[in-house]
């Protein structure tokens, strides 16, 4: 990294080119704010910090802010999947720009609107992307830099290796994040030298002090390996990275044939997967806060594979400021 840091750290206006990923329902006030702190980007996740948390939508910006003076981002999924929803998204970025929030990722959809409201006030959109064809979309709305989700991420994963998709996306001319699989300091830094201008870690942030998550959940985090991931289509009825419990395996991993005819019309796609968000909402609530760890249903990324310990947020902020520095030494050398 040059010493004046990456695109990213110059968009965001931070120190360290990592991101704390959104995570329904694990992004906590107090994990989001850690990581920003620390001098990563903490990113906040709308539907938790309402419905799981429940703050209203100002009080929990105004609540992260409280705990830090740095800059945080903001989560937009803007998949159009109603106009109340769509009204209620927008809304949510106007309070977040009124906040000072100058730093969005979007999710789905179209970004442009986002754009068009963002960047007259000075901030920047990321959009996810999982392939070059959406990267273009995403060109063509005129966002500021691409998060491009890997095969090894959590969450909604993607079909590429990292490597593979930098190589689709890394010549548009934006700066790329990668996000997935992730968990040290270590790989942290080669993906910075890879051509990445930063990383977005999910997993590695639930196993923290800060992350509210059980236990329980945290210590499964531990203890999975990299093959314990796999994709399951009963949660939101496309494939979400989870660890592979005998919960899991007795729900089994794909949805029910009608299920399926229904997300594959062109009708019932939409109202089908209201029906799937509405449901995971509910269960991925009960399930990661749950102390007595009774439903074993939680979401990871093959990053459990070098994630050993629980830390506070900070740690790995900081570690991975020292990875960066090293390689740079490293790189000066002769
Ligand atoms: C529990 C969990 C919930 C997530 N929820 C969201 C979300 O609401 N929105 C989003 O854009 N990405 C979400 N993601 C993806 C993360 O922001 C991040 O891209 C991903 O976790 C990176 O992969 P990793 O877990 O291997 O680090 C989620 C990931 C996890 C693990």
């Amino acid at each position: 990294m040059s010493a004046d840091g990456t695109a990213l750290t110059r968009h965001a206006g931070i120190d360290v080119p990592l991101i704390c990923g959104p995570m329904y329902p694990c992004s906590n006030p107090e994990l989001v704010a850690a990581v920003s702190e620390a001098g990563g980007l903490g990113v906040l996740q709308p539907v938790s910090l309402t419905y799981v948390f429940g703050h209203g939508f100002r009080d929990g910006v105004r609540r992260i802010r409280s705990q830090t003076g740095r800059p945080i981002g903001m989560n937009a999924l803007i998949e159009a999947s109603s106009k109340t929803y769509h009204r209620r998204m927008s809304e949510w970025i106007d309070i977040a720009l009124e906040e000072g929030v100058r730093f969005f990722i979007t999710s789905l959809g179209k970004p442009r609107w986002v754009v068009e409201r963002v960047e007259p006030a000075g901030g920047v959109v990321y959009h996810d992307v999982t392939e070059r064809t959406w990267a273009l979309k995403a060109l063509d709305s005129g966002v500021h830099g691409l998060i491009a989700v890997n095969r090894r991420a959590g969450g909604h994963a993607g079909p590429l290796s990292a490597d593979a998709l930098l190589e689709q996306v890394g010549d548009l001319g934006l700066p790329v994040v990668c996000a997935g699989g992730i968990g040290s300091a270590a790989e942290f830094a080669d993906a910075i030298g890879a051509g990445y201008a930063g990383v977005q870690m999910g997993t590695r942030f639930i196993a923290t002090a800060e992350c509210s998550a059980s236990d329980a959940y945290k210590q499964a985090i531990l203890a999975a390996r990299e093959d314990d991931i796999v994709l399951t289509e009963r949660l939101t009825g496309v494939p979400v990275a989870v660890i592979d419990t005998s919960y899991v395996r007795r729900l089994g991993l794909r949805a029910g044939p009608l299920a399926r005819r229904m997300l594959r019309g062109r009708r019932t796609k939409h109202w089908m997967r209201t029906l799937y968000a509405l449901r995971s909402a509910w269960t991925l609530k009960r399930t990661a806060f749950d102390r007595a760890g009774a439903t074993e249903y939680w979401q990871a990324g093959r990053s459990v594979a070098t994630i050993h310990e629980i830390v506070p947020a900070a740690r790995i902020v900081h570690e991975c400021a020292a990875a960066l520095r090293v390689a740079d030494l490293g790189q000066e050398e002769p």
